[in-house]
């Protein structure tokens, strides 16, 4: 098996693997639970909490943990966005912002208005300062698209909205750990972080909170767990993995982003040296070290990854929900890439396991599926 869909989830990194196994056995305990297994359970989830506020620069209680980043952007999004809200966001957010939205729109009183991107997927700065004015309840901008890698331009993007006094969504799902950013120095409100784009298995993810924002506002109701912002029996282990690969990122260990982007740039060379009318999206901006998003005009994604997933090779189409599917894009859409480029894309992404030979192999299946495919 050959794997290079590491955005739709990666692999779990043993480090982060030990600290989960070890918090299986020694944090079993309902955390809530005053005696000594129940406070040695909630020892653990603190440590985490601690570890996920050092990396985003910001006290522990600023920590909320939820299950995912998608619940964590609809907590952001009901937080904000009260009757009456106007809400901005790229229109190249993960669906779990498109979506949210949608259904904050459906059930009356909220607007949404979308960002347009540039070519590359980055967002449109010149158009801001318009969308910006009146000052909507939010401004939603993913760290790093997940179809195509590219980086937004956070710094300018906060300027911006700080300027008006817009509480900023930052999604840093597909970025946190990946990119060598300063988290605590960027100009965020809210930042998410979702544990199984970052070497945690799923489970755990975190919503943290600074600045303008509000307190975040329970999707769910119940228990007293997490300062009354969201209820339920914490889940301990997933959580103290996501601690734990929150510390390995930030100290610069979980990823050698150099040493990623330097077997992605190998892979797109000889991608495009054995398939030369393909196309690199986004080739020419800053960009997650690890995706590859490549087109090939004339071919169809579906047969691509099927011929790919037959050679014990795993890609996918773009975003994980649509894996396999001859869907559109609604990132490729909003920036503008012609249909027929947009029908033959398939997403690579590369994790620290991957090895060169991998990569070769991938290559050369895929420069056969497209032979076929146009034949
Ligand atoms: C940019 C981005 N935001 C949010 C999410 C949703 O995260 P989760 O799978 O933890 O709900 C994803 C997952 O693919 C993503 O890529």
């Amino acid at each position: 098996m050959i794997y290079l869909d590491h955005n739709a989830t990666n692999l779990v990194d043993p480090r982060v693997r030990a600290a989960y196994e070890r918090a299986l056995d020694e944090a079993w305990a309902n955390p809530s639970s005053p005696h000594a297994p129940g406070r040695h359970a909630r020892k653990l989830l603190e440590a985490a909490r601690e570890q996920v506020a050092e990396l985003a620069g910001v006290a522990p209680g600023q920590v909320t943990f939820t299950a995912s980043g998608s619940e964590a952007l609809n907590q952001a999004l009901r937080t904000l966005l009260l009757p009456g809200a106007r809400a901005v966001a790229s229109a190249v957010e993960h669906s779990a912002v498109l979506r949210a939205l949608e259904a904050l729109e459906a059930e009356g009183e909220v607007q949404v208005s979308l960002a347009p991107v540039d070519g590359r997927g980055r967002v449109d700065l010149a158009a801001l300062p318009d969308l910006l004015t009146p000052p909507p309840a939010v401004l939603c901008v993913q760290a790093a698209q997940n179809e195509v890698g590219s980086l937004q331009p956070v710094v300018e993007v906060g300027a911006l909205a700080a300027a008006r006094e817009v509480p900023l969504l930052l999604d840093g799902s597909q970025a946190v750990g990946r990119v060598p950013w300063r988290w605590g120095e960027l100009p965020w409100d809210y930042l998410v972080i979702s544990g199984h784009k970052l070497r945690a298995p799923r489970g755990a993810a975190a919503l943290v909170h600074r600045g303008r924002a509000p307190e975040p506002r329970p999707l769910i109701v119940g228990g007293p767990q997490e300062r009354g912002r969201r209820a339920g029996t914490e889940p301990v282990a997933p959580i103290v993995a996501l601690g734990e690969a929150c510390r390995l990122a930030a100290a610069g260990e979980l990823f050698d982003a150099a040493a990623l982007a330097a077997e992605r740039d190998w892979f797109e060379g000889a991608l495009l040296a054995a398939i030369p009318d393909g196309v690199v999206l986004g080739q020419d901006v800053p960009r997650l070290p690890n995706t590859t998003l490549f087109a090939v005009p004339g071919a169809r994604s579906e047969a691509l990854l099927a011929q790919l997933d037959l050679a014990g090779i795993s890609a996918s189409a773009g975003s994980a929900c649509g894996s396999g599917a001859l869907e559109r894009s609604y990132v490729l859409d909003a920036m503008g890439v012609s249909e027929a480029l947009a029908q033959g894309r398939v997403r690579f992404s590369l994790g620290p396991e991957t090895l060169r030979a991998e990569l070769a192999r991938a290559v050369e299946v895929l420069a056969a599926a497209v032979e076929r495919c146009r034949g």
